[in-house]
């Protein structure tokens, strides 16, 4: 489905991605976890589209990508959803889901992202979990082959976070391969078989969640300080 071969991202003197590798099969939800500032995020921007990586090669659904721009990705199926929610405001969460998408559809994806009540509703009177939602409902407009969701759970109350839960393992029982970058374990953990740990632009780990809890290089970068923060 998605092939990542040796890329890199520098800015400036910052090496954001160092020699990624990456390999996502169908029907595969992966984790991405690491410190603030090991690369995810850039990961993603340069996977769907937004910055050019300087070295490397991307493939998705056989078919070389590397350099192609947001949208023309979005139509190939490679769909985002971004850290901090992008959603028109004044519009309401039905107009936003429409924005993208032709009419017909849009009651089979409220009802799948739970937010028919408040499909008349404009998404700046909309609830943290609410908009994370929306986000998911825009993305999936699209006809997504796959997903990319940058820290879905972020800021949502635990009712919240289970709920986005549900609407993240429907999708992925459909068959729509997802990345998910996110700090919540617990949450990641539900929905993903594999994890992948950034550190330093670095792949420092890749296998199951079980395992890198037991992981030495992992915990060290990673999960000592998440935990002591938790
Ligand atoms: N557009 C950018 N311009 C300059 N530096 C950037 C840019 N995007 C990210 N960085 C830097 O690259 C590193 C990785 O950032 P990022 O991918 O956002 O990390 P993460 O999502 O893992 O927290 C950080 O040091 C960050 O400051
Ligand atoms: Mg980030």
């Amino acid at each position: 489905m998605l092939t990542i071969k040796n890329v890199s991202k520098k800015f400036g003197e910052i090496v954001a991605l160092d020699r990624v590798n990456l390999r996502v099969s169908n029907e595969e939800c992966i984790g991405i976890i690491g410190p603030n500032g090991a690369g995810k995020t850039t990961l993603f921007n340069v996977i769907s589209g937004f910055i050019k990586p300087d070295s490397g090669k991307i493939e998705f659904r056989g078919e070389c990508i590397r350099g192609k721009k947001p949208n023309s990705l979005v139509k190939k199926g490679l769909v985002r959803t971004f850290q901090l929610i992008r959603v028109f405001k004044n519009m309401t969460v039905e107009e936003n889901i429409l924005a993208p998408n032709s009419k017909n559809g849009v009651r089979d994806i409220l009802e799948r992202v739970e937010l028919v009540d408040k499909r008349n509703m404009l998404a700046k009177n909309l609830s943290q979990g609410e908009l994370r939602r929306l986000s998911i409902g825009i993305a999936i407009a699209s006809h997504p082959k796959m997903l990319l969701l940058d820290e879905p759970f972020s800021g949502l109350s635990p009712k919240e976070a289970s709920q986005l839960d549900n609407v993240i393992r429907e999708l992925k029982e459909e068959g729509i391969p997802q990345i998910i970058i996110e700090h919540k374990l617990k949450e990641l953990f539900n929905l993903s078989e594999r994890v992948v740990v950034l550190n330093f632009g670095k792949i420092i780990f890749d296998g199951s969640p079980e395992e890198a809890v037991r992981d030495k290089t992992v915990i060290n970068a990673y999960l000592g300080a998440n935990h002591a923060e938790n």
